[in-house]
């Protein structure tokens, strides 16, 4: 079978599954804020609105599609829409299927559909209700389209952050991190590393649950289940994409050049986040630096590795990380942490936080990747143990 055809009878697959379980109950009537385009930060690629010019709002039966998209990434434009038989609130992502070359949108349809499979939407993993076909797509050729269906979630937190930075209270932080985690530990150990974990990738209800969303650059055969980016089965040790995760949340390793990075890749990503979080603490909103936005923000592959360097400290002489092509040289790699009180927290311009908080930083955002903590670790840590329940916790107004 070529490996067209594969991927047709594959998505024929994904088109004929039939949605799960019910749809939380619908949120508020109000519309969302318009969101910026998620893709922002990535370098891997670039914007489905950048690339090609608008196309009509997509089309499903049984479906009543709300005007405009309400986020945009990398591999296609996501729009809110009410399900007529229940009138169940949505989100359609849409994602075209023709283009079968590895690494195409075909690839990144089928691994996220099979990863949210393997996942369940259980644990802060999003659900995925059902793929239908994009009917105002053509049923054949380039330019023919499926669409993902999602529970609609209200927010993005990055989008949260950007406009309600002022209202996040230490309570909301800690519940974030701990959710964050749970979702990361559960997939981890169903042998899924996420590979693109960022806060536009975060989204959060009005009722303050978390989901971590966008599952097209995950990898299966994290913990001993070898397996290459394609989730196909080979021995050990698996050969990985350089390209993965947003670059201003991609781990040391990756930028260095490892091939055969783990799961502890998606720890650095998690906290670069727990930073932007903790941002809004600890200081007069008015002196927050832009709230929502990447705490490590490299203008290129070089330049973030320099940046990483900088916050943990260069590698020991001994380290397996002097030993990737990309890992700077003792000279360049920048100064070492000058003393002991420069915290990774003070070098992220996180200030004003708990111990707590710095030692959770100190887990996730660590050169080694064996030294740095794991999904469990950073969820079981002292700072997650200290979440408070959701329904003591302020909404977003
Ligand atoms: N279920 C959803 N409910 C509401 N908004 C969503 C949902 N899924 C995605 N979005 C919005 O669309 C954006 C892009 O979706 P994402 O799955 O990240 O696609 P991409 O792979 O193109 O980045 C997200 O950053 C978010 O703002
Ligand atoms: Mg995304």
């Amino acid at each position: 079978m070529s490996q067209k055809q594969s991927m047709d009878v594959e998505l024929g697959d994904l088109l004929h599954a039939s949605s799960r379980s019910a749809l939380p109950p619908a949120h508020g009537s109000a519309p969302p804020p318009p969101r910026a385009a998620a893709g922002a930060t990535s370098t891997t690629t670039t914007t489905t609105t950048n690339r090609h010019p608008p196309s009509p709002p997509p089309s499903a039966a049984g479906y009543t599609v709300h005007r405009g998209a309400v986020g945009a990434g990398s591999f296609g434009q996501v729009y809110r829409a009410t399900r007529r038989a229940d009138g169940a609130d949505v989100a359609l992502k849409r994602m075209g299927y023709s283009e079968c070359e590895a690494g195409g949108v075909a690839a990144a349809l089928l691994r996220e559909s099979a990863v949210l499979r393997l996942l369940g939407g259980v644990s802060g993993c999003i659900e995925l209700l059902e793929v239908l076909r994009d009917e105002s797509s053509p049923p054949s050729g380039r330019a023919r389209r499926a669409l993902l269906v999602f529970p609609f979630y209200d927010f993005d937190l990055a989008t949260l952050l950007r406009l309600h930075a002022s209202q996040f209270e230490g309570g909301h932080v800690r519940s974030f991190v701990h959710q964050l985690a749970s979702a990361l530990a559960y997939s981890h150990s169903r042998g899924v590393m996420h590979r693109d974990v960022k806060s536009d990738n975060v989204l959060v209800g009005r009722d303050l649950q978390l989901k971590l969303a966008d599952w097209g650059q995950a990898a299966i055969g994290v913990g001993g289940v070898a397996a290459s980016d394609g989730g196909e089965a080979e021995s050990p040790p698996a050969r990985r994409s350089g390209g993965a995760t947003s670059m201003w949340y991609r781990a040391p390793e990756i930028l260095f050049g490892s091939r055969h990075y783990d799961e502890k890749v998606d720890v650095w990503s998690m906290g670069c986040v727990v930073a932007e979080l903790l941002r809004t603490q600890g200081r007069a909103v008015s002196e927050q630096r832009t709230p929502g936005r990447a705490v490590m923000r490299g203008r290129d592959v070089e330049e973030q590795g320099r940046i990483a360097i900088g916050v943990c400290g260069a590698p020991a002489a001994d380290s397996p990380l002097r030993a990737l092509p990309g890992c700077p040289a003792p000279s360049e790699s920048g100064k070492r942490r000058p003393h002991a009180a420069a915290t990774v927290a003070a070098q992220l311009d996180v200030v004003g936080v708990d111990a707590d908080a710095e030692r959770l930083l100190e887990m996730c955002v660590t050169l080694e990747p064996c030294a740095r903590a794991t999904a469990v670790a950073v969820r079981d840590s002292p700072f997650c143990a200290a979440a408070p329940l959701l329904a003591t916790l302020p909404r977003f107004r």
